[in-house]
């Protein structure tokens, strides 16, 4: 085994992953160590890699190859919904909740994993887990909203729903996959505030995808730039400057985004 992915102060040691879906290289062979502690955010233009990287370190998509070992044990050898829940949260994109349940039922699906639906309502049976996904959404401004019909919420609404998911499931490692892309400011701030809270207790981290420079540096300690799927940088949050973002996503002088490019036009601005 690789030394990095032996090493106990890892909290996740990836070594040698990588994924290509036909033609598209999404992620190029990759290492990446995560130490508990760290808030890392996933930069990088569209089509770069993020999500597939996050679906890769959350045991959802497998690489091509290379290990990922999670507190000093093999990804691929966990049980989703089991030992794997307990460990890696995801937040997905449009954060995945299911309209038609009630509130509640949504956020058991959190202690349950991938097994969610029918396991979740068996559990709205069991008041222990009932009390406290009620106290987590009560602490989240919705202990008026625990019956209501998810798709009755606000959008900002269901994306507290879903961060309460994840509070009741507790993983040691969040991923979020473009968490604020679309939220207004306000609710930006709000919600990086919970996902941080959440990998603010030892042993745990928080790793995201995100665009905002500002957010970037204000939320998290590391900053991960992907390119075509090709790691650019990896530094800490506080030395991003918006002239590094502006590489990272080729901006022109005017600050518009150039056309996509090829391999040649990344190697022109570095
Ligand atoms: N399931 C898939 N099937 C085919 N191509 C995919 C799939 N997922 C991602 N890709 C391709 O892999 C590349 C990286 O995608 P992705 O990880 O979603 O990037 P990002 O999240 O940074 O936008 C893109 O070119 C995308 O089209
Ligand atoms: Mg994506």
């Amino acid at each position: 085994m690789n030394t990095a992915a032996a090493n106990p102060a890892h909290l996740v040691a990836a070594t040698g992953i990588s994924k290509s879906y036909s033609q598209v290289q999404a992620l190029a062979p990759l290492d990446l160590t995560i130490h508990a502690g760290e808030l890392v955010a996933l930069a990088g233009p569209s089509g770069s890699g993020k999500t597939t990287l996050l679906y890769i370190l959350g045991g959802v998509v497998q690489p091509d190859e290379g290990e990922i070992v999670i507190d000093g044990r093999p990804l691929r050898r966990m049980r989703p919904g089991k030992d794997l829940a307990a460990l890696v949260g995801l937040v997905h994109q449009n954060y995945d909740l299911v309209p038609q349940l009630p509130v509640i039922q949504n956020v058991l699906a959190g202690m349950l994993g991938q097994w969610g639906l029918l396991r979740s309502a068996i559990s709205l049976l069991w008041p222990r887990d009932r009390q406290r996904a009620e106290k987590v959404l009560a602490e989240l401004g919705l202990a008026d909203k625990v019956l209501e019909r998810t798709s009755h919420l606000s959008g900002g609404e269901q994306q507290r729903v879903a961060i309460a998911r994840l509070m009741v499931q507790s993983p040691r490692i969040v991923l979020a996959d473009e968490p604020v892309s679309s939220l207004d400011p306000v609710l930006s701030e709000e919600i990086l505030r919970l996902l941080t809270g959440i990998a603010d207790s030892p042993g745990r981290t928080l790793v995201a995808s995100l665009h905002s420079p500002n957010l970037i540096r204000r939320y998290f300690t590391r900053v991960i730039g992907l390119r075509e799927g090709v790691l650019q940088f990896d530094m800490p949050s506080s030395g991003l400057t918006d002239d590094v973002l502006a590489q990272l996503y080729e901006l022109n002088h005017r600050g518009e985004l150039d056309r996509p490019g090829t391999g040649e036009a990344a190697a022109e601005v570095s």
